[in-house]
């Protein structure tokens, strides 16, 4: 084959566009330190126009896969030459692998990352108890709307301040996603199993998530996919009103699982070490 790198060791990287506050190459790199593997994970800006070009590219100088990151998540799926089902449904793909032949094979693994972070941090959690609550209707919301109707769940109730992105979800995902108003979303809490913030309401810079748990059962699992502060308002009020609840930082952490064992062949572990490196990044 011409073109060969000179590069031996495996690679892996981060596609975005910016790209310069991706947690992605601190963790990575912490799992091949840990595991002593030879492989290097990168953060690669590319611009618009070079996305599919470069990202063709990458397999020849020893890329075995990448992450993707915005802008380009829906992106990729419009020339990827496979994609998992899980990533057609969420319709969004943030992990590729690349095949021996250079054809790019496209995942999503935001769903199942939140379900790992659920799963570890909060054992007896039943997602398929009950319905669940999702504020929120952007990607991050598709990728767990699918996750918690994968998990059993019997219905997703969705309220977005926009209502019409909640229901083109509602009937993306058919009849099981129920919409929900805005300013209802306190009331639908009620009998929910899990309740989660998929905003970017109480992110750092951002206004806070202004909303009370009264309606909620006492056994609702309350999470958050914003993990700068770790403890969002949100989460924090939500504890005070004694409700069990879990930080979002998890998620990001779970979802580089599959990535990681597909290019460098071993499974990663998530634990407090990994936390506290991705953290100090
Ligand atoms: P992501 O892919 O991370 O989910 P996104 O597609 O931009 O990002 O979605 C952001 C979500 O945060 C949306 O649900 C958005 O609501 P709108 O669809 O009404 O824009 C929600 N969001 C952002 N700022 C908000 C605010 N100030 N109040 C309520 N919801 C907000």
């Amino acid at each position: 084959m011409s073109g060969m790198s000179k590069v031996s060791i495996p690679r892996a990287g981060v596609i975005g566009f910016p790209i310069k506050h991706s947690k992605s190459p601190a963790l990575h790199s912490h799992w091949l330190k840990r595991y002593g593997l030879p492989g290097e994970y990168v953060a690669l800006e590319f611009p618009p126009e070079k996305f599919e070009e470069s990202l063709r590219r990458l397999p020849r100088k020893g890329f075995k896969g990448v992450n993707i990151t915005i802008p380009y998540k829906e992106v990729v799926l419009g020339f990827a030459d496979s994609i998992t089902d899980r990533a057609a449904l969420i319709g969004a793909a943030n992990t590729i692998h690349f095949h021996a032949d250079g054809r790019i094979g496209a995942d999503n693994t935001d769903g199942y990352g939140f379900i790992q972070n659920l799963r570890q941090n909060a054992p007896d959690w039943a997602p398929s108890s009950k319905p669940a609550l999702v504020l929120g209707a952007g990607g991050a919301s598709r990728a767990i709307v699918w996750a918690l109707l994968n998990e059993g769940a019997p219905s997703v109730r969705v309220a977005n301040r926009t209502k019409i992105r909640a229901e083109k979800l509602a009937s993306h995902f058919g009849a099981k996603v129920e919409v929900v108003d805005w300013d209802r979303a306190s009331e639908a809490m009620e009998g929910a199993s899990t309740i989660v913030n998929t905003t970017s309401l109480g992110m750092e810079g951002q206004p806070e998530f202004r909303i009370d748990f009264d309606a909620a059962d006492r056994d609702t699992l309350v999470t958050d996919i914003v993990y700068a502060p770790l403890m969002t308002p949100f989460l924090k009020k939500a504890a005070e009103q004694g409700l069990n609840t879990v930080d979002g930082l998890g998620m990001l952490l779970h979802q580089a699982v599959p990535g990681f064992e597909s290019w460098f062949g071993r499974t990663p572990e998530v634990d407090e070490d990994l936390r506290q490196a991705v953290l100090k990044a």
